[in-house]
């Protein structure tokens, strides 16, 4: 069984790009507007092979978090949980505290990450106009929200 220690979390090249896209299209994520957000997006690679990713649409006071998604052979080592960890602190050091998300099939994940379920009307207004919540997302998806404490 492969260790967590065999794999590395670093911020994505533009050169990673197609192997997000990939991750996310087998993972049945959207992919709008990954073009537009990569440099905010982490990867986690075993050697060269891309098996995890994660990523916002930050603006000055708030981020969706987005796209995070771990190979299948992957899941279950703390990959995801290190991917959103580091993505939360690179954001909150630019001084965003307050985070949202869509979700169809992770709403558990990211309640035991701190998020809480909350209403698409309470999201910060600069993210309504975000990919996600405009078209990528479908309309049922649970929106949470993790306001971190200074
Ligand atoms: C959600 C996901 C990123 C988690 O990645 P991971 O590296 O396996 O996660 P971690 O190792 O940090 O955590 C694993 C734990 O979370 C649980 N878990 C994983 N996915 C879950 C989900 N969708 N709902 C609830 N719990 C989940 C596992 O059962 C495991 O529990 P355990 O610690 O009690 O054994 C991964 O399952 C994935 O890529 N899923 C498909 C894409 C997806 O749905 N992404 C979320 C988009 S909003």
């Amino acid at each position: 069984m492969l260790e967590i220690v065999d794999v590395v979390v670093s911020a994505a090249t533009a050169n990673d790009l197609t192997a997000i896209k990939h991750l996310l299209s087998d993972n049945d994520l959207p992919i709008a507007g990954v073009d537009d957000h990569w440099k905010t997006f982490l990867v986690a690679r075993d050697g060269e092979r891309i098996i995890g990713c994660g990523g916002a649409e930050a603006y000055s006071n708030a981020a969706l978090i987005r796209s995070i998604a771990v190979s299948a052979e992957y899941r279950s080592r703390g990959v995801g949980r290190i991917i959103v960890r580091q993505l939360l602190d690179r954001l909150s050091s630019h001084g965003i505290r307050e985070f949202y998300l869509l979700t169809t099939t992770a709403q558990e994940y990211f309640k035991r990450r701190g998020f809480k379920k909350c209403d698409r009307d309470e999201v910060h207004p600069q993210l309504l106009a975000s990919r996600e919540f405009q078209d990528a997302c479908p309309k049922t998806a649970i929106c949470m929200h993790l306001l971190m404490q200074r």
